[in-house]
């Protein structure tokens, strides 16, 4: 793998297949094609710049035309209007394996979404529940790059431009466009995924932090070039606008021999986030843990934050120190990879999800605020918890899955009563 954030890399599976000192030349080694992957537009300015050569066995503009693609029946995209967004605090059981052979795309569940990749704002917040690998086909979303977060199983992503290996507790990033099949090591897998249409994910400016901290671009890793050279027929699936559609080549499209450039799918560990908290008192605002942002058109208002609340210690002085009551402009979609989460004494378990949105008043359940009340403030660790929060500017609207599904908790807003009235005097 090659490590750093954005790096422009130079790979090739085979030697003499990447041209030298230019892009385009008239007659690549090998009869390669060459092939440039725009993920910013060609004039964005040079520090948000974000493109690749790719060069492969078979132009991609070689397939026949798409028609309509019947599986993946729970995948949907913004608009996210089938169903009027509630108000209410929502949170869900966890996503259930399927009972009968499912791929990684025929196992992605949407939940919630807002913007539209049409006008590219917004996100869509996909599960993903699957039991066979993905076999004679590859899947690409051309409405935005797909931030994956395994939370059981591991997952091998084969992209056009390299292997991605994925096991819960780390993140695994597919760039809008790039090809890849999912195979699943373990038989099954299970996790998250934020499907940005927006800005491209990106670390977060540190401020007073200094020019260390949080996610270090050094620990982000890149794959090599690889590529298979098959003539057997793959079918190419995309998401396009929220539809989904399909196409058969004779040969996989996983056909890059070398590639370079600064766009390319990558993944992170996520143990290795140094995790910044205080050393005085008071819980820091949770922007604290952001791994990666997706910024907007309003400065410091992302249109997705990831943000990770990982083992770390507390030591916090005459502090509350769980996550604090409060209401948030900013609508937020959690997840849980494993253990529990600190506000919450029981109900929102690995796999499962909660949405509090814009102005929904939450915070710790009773249970929590009455342990965290009364306990003694002597330095604690806080172990084998991965809990994580896309957080958006936008209003998050459930799908009517979401709404309608068993997993659905009915007494969720049970966790905020009982709490004592406060006494004057
Ligand atoms: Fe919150």
């Amino acid at each position: 793998m090659i490590p750093g954030f954005g790096n422009h890399v130079s790979t090739e599976a085979v030697a003499g297949a990447l041209p030298v000192g230019r892009n385009s030349p008239q007659r690549p080694a090998f009869g390669l094609y060459a092939e440039q992957l725009s993920g910013t537009a060609f004039t964005a300015p040079r520090s948000e710049n974000r493109r690749s050569w790719l060069y492969r066995l078979r132009p991609s503009a070689m397939h026949p035309a798409f028609t309509p693609y019947p599986g993946a029946r729970l995948l949907r995209t913004g608009p996210f209007d089938e169903v009027p967004p509630s108000p209410n605090r929502l949170r869900w059981d966890p996503l259930p394996l399927p009972e009968v052979p499912t791929d990684f795309v025929d196992g992605l569940v949407s939940y919630a979404g807002n913007g539209d990749p049409a006008a590219g704002t917004g996100i869509g917040i996909h599960l993903y529940a699957a039991n066979a690998p993905m076999t004679g086909r590859v899947f690409y979303s051309a409405d935005g790059e797909l931030l994956i977060v395994p939370q059981a199983g591991r997952l091998t992503l084969m992209t056009e431009m390299g292997v991605l290996d994925l096991a819960p507790g780390m993140i695994g990033v597919v760039p809008r466009g790039v090809r890849f099949r999912a195979a699943l090591p373990d038989g099954t897998a299970r996790g998250y995924v934020c499907e940005n249409y927006g800005a491209l994910f990106r670390l977060p400016d540190l401020g007073p932090i200094g020019a260390n901290g949080l996610a270090n671009p050094r620990d982000f890793e890149t794959p090599p070039a690889w590529f298979e050279d098959v003539d057997q027929p793959t079918e190419v699936i995309q998401k396009f606008m929220g539809g989904l559609w399909s196409a058969r080549l004779d040969h996989s499209p996983l056909d890059v021999v070398a590639w370079h450039g600064n766009l390319a799918p990558y993944r992170y560990d996520l143990a290795r986030f140094n995790t910044i908290n205080t050393v005085s008192f008071d819980h820091p605002d949770p922007s604290i843990f952001t791994v990666l942002t997706a910024p907007s058109d309003t400065a410091g208002t992302a249109n997705c934050d990831f943000v990770i609340f990982p083992p770390r210690w507390m030591v916090a002085e005459d502090t509350f120190r769980p996550p604090w009551f409060h209401r948030n402009v900013m609508s937020e979609f959690m997840g849980l990879v494993t253990g529990s989460y600190d506000a919450k004494e029981g109900g929102f378990a690995p796999g499962g999800a909660s949405l509090h949105n814009c102005m929904s008043a939450h915070g710790p359940d009773a249970a929590s605020w009455d342990k965290a009340t009364h306990a003694e403030l002597a330095p604690a660790r806080i172990d084998n918890t991965l809990a994580f929060m896309f957080e958006s500017r936008g209003v998050i609207r459930p799908t009517r899955w979401a709404m309608d599904s068993a997993l659905l908790q009915t007494d969720y807003d049970g966790c905020w009563t009982g709490f004592p009235k406060a006494r004057l005097g």
